[in-house]
């Protein structure tokens, strides 16, 4: 567990395994000289250290006027970017996850001036700095028995951190504020990716459902999970075309927040629950397939979006559908060349079993947009592995039937770091995915994927206003070797989080 508070205690005299004092590159020279003497710390440290952001430095005061057994200087860069922010908390919390600190003190003194920098309150650079400590310290280790490792085991047992952001008293209210709402949505992140890091052996669509509804009761919102049955009398033929080689029931996952006051707006949110995709009878290369189990990053995202949305109590109806299966090869299941009948009644000529996100989306979607005439409805998955080719692994490709709307995304995604890159919706594109047998084919042939794979989504909104489609195959999960932490990102929830927060 992770605690995040704000205290006026002074530098000197505060108790901590850890303090951490955070130096810009305009700060170096004569001012940081004169910070570290007053602490009675050594000033050659300051030749190896270039406050470049997220660059962290230890230093173990031997005849200092601290308390602290340790100090570290953390760089902030160029301090006028919230990403450099965001690196230095996330380098702070990496550093007192490997030193198995209990407490550390962040020197939030400059808060005013950096919120002045990067053009935000205080409250919000304290929301970034919580946010990002606990998506720094995040560990999954729950499938470590430490049976063969015994350090593994340690780190299982390991202390629960606690961050500390010192401010001046007049900035403590915002401060306190911020790092409240940073917890909240760091908790919703660490649930993402939680549920991205779990295997297919060990989450189900069932397991989805239970997951999804644990949270609700913690948050506070309404959850209804239909089964098989329920699913089949409502006819949802995607999501049980999908289904149809497993061995686990689909499930079809509701949550509901009602706010407190009149809400501004109802918005719907839908996420891909594919459990694990081994592309059914069109089956995927072995290679890399383990990572399939990050199929459902979009169930994932929205399930801890609304849980913080709903904590945050903000002022807007929130519904969260996340339609839930695995995709399995098997005597039973669908064979490319079939034909099924959506929730819509719209019929699908399934080219390749492998392109089975769309289908549950399209029965998702169709339920959403019937039901609850929402606002905007946003879906999120992990659609196509074409958008990987397209923008690589840190950014999202998105799709919007309303530009208005489409640029309020792409801002969400500047400020909260999780980037978004518009693709376009073009008629030309439509006729990638015509079907000689049915209503629509569910490939559109060699090039454009994430395009038509998001024309194909089109046709299920039955002309919703307010509409995108956040294809997140690439963010959601970070492979071995390719930097960063291996698993799940949470990608998604602080986007959405951020997206709803300024929601008018
Ligand atoms: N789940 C995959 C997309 C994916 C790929 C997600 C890589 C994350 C990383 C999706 O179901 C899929 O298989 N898409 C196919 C579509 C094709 C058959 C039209 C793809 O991208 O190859
Ligand atoms: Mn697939
Ligand atoms: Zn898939």
């Amino acid at each position: 567990m992770m605690k995040v508070t704000a205290t006026k205690s002074s530098l000197k005299t505060v108790r901590c395994g850890l303090l951490a004092i955070p130096f810009a590159t305009g700060d170096l020279g004569k001012e940081a000289r004169n910070t570290l003497e007053a602490f009675g710390l050594e000033t050659q440290a300051l030749k190896d250290f270039k406050a470049k952001a997220g660059e962290a430095l230890l230093l173990y005061p031997s005849d200092s006027k601290l308390k602290s057994r340790r100090v570290l200087l953390v760089g902030l860069g160029e301090a006028d970017d919230i990403s450099e922010f965001r690196k230095a908390a996330r380098a702070l919390a990496a550093r007192a996850k490997s030193l198995e600190v209990g407490t550390v003190v962040f020197d939030c003194s400059a808060i005013p001036s950096w919120a002045k920098a990067v053009g935000e309150k205080a409250a919000f650079l304290a929301e970034v700095f919580t946010e990002a400590f606990i998506a720094g310290s995040y560990v999954f280790d729950r499938l470590k028995s430490g049976k063969l490792d015994k350090e593994k085991k340690k780190e299982k047992d390991a202390v629960s951190v606690e961050l500390k952001l010192r401010v001046n008293a007049g900035n403590l209210k915002d401060v306190k504020e911020g790092a409240r709402r940073g917890s909240i949505v760091g908790e919703a992140v660490s649930l993402a990716r939680d549920l991205v890091n779990l295997p297919g052996s060990h989450l189900t669509a069932e397991g989805i459902a239970e997951a999804a509804r644990r949270s609700a009761r913690k948050s506070g919102c309404t959850a209804t999970i239909f089964d098989r049955k329920q699913i089949e009398k409502m006819g949802m033929g995607g999501l049980l075309a999908v289904n149809k080689g497993s061995h686990n029931p689909p499930t079809f996952t509701v949550l509901e927040y009602e706010p407190p006051v009149k809400p501004v707006a109802t918005v719907a949110l839908v996420g891909k629950g594919v459990t694990f995709d081994s592309g059914g009878i069109s089956i995927k290369p072995s290679q890399g397939m383990d990572e399939m189990k990050c199929d459902m990053g979009g169930a994932a995202a929205v399930i801890g979006a609304i849980e913080a949305v709903a904590r945050l109590e903000l002022p807007l109806r929130v519904i969260t559908l996340v339609p839930a299966t695995d995709n399995m090869p098997d005597g039973s299941a669908q064979t490319p060349g079939d034909v099924i009948t959506t929730y819509s009644g719209i019929t699908v000529e399934v080219g390749n079993t492998d392109a089975e996100g769309r289908l549950i989306l399209a029965d998702a979607l169709a339920y959403a947009v019937k039901h609850y005439k929402p606002d905007a409805v946003i879906d999120l998955a992990t659609l196509t592995g074409a958008c990987i080719v397209a923008l690589g692994y840190s950014v999202a490709g998105f799709f919007s039937n309303d530009d208005q709307f489409a640029g309020k995304i792409y801002e969400a995604g500047q400020r909260s770091g999780e980037k978004v890159w518009r693709m376009p919706l073009w008629e030309e594109y439509a006729e990638l995915i015509k079907s000689e047998v049915a209503d629509v084919h569910n490939t559109g042939g060699k090039g454009a994927g994430t395009v038509t794979a998001a024309k194909f989504l089109e046709k299920f909104t039955d002309g919703q206003e307010n509409w995108a489609h956040i294809d997140i195959a690439g963010p959601a999960f970070s492979s071995k070797g390719t930097g960063g932490s291996y698993g799940g990102t949470g990608f998604g929830v602080r986007l959405l989080v951020d997206l709803l927060s300024g929601w008018e």
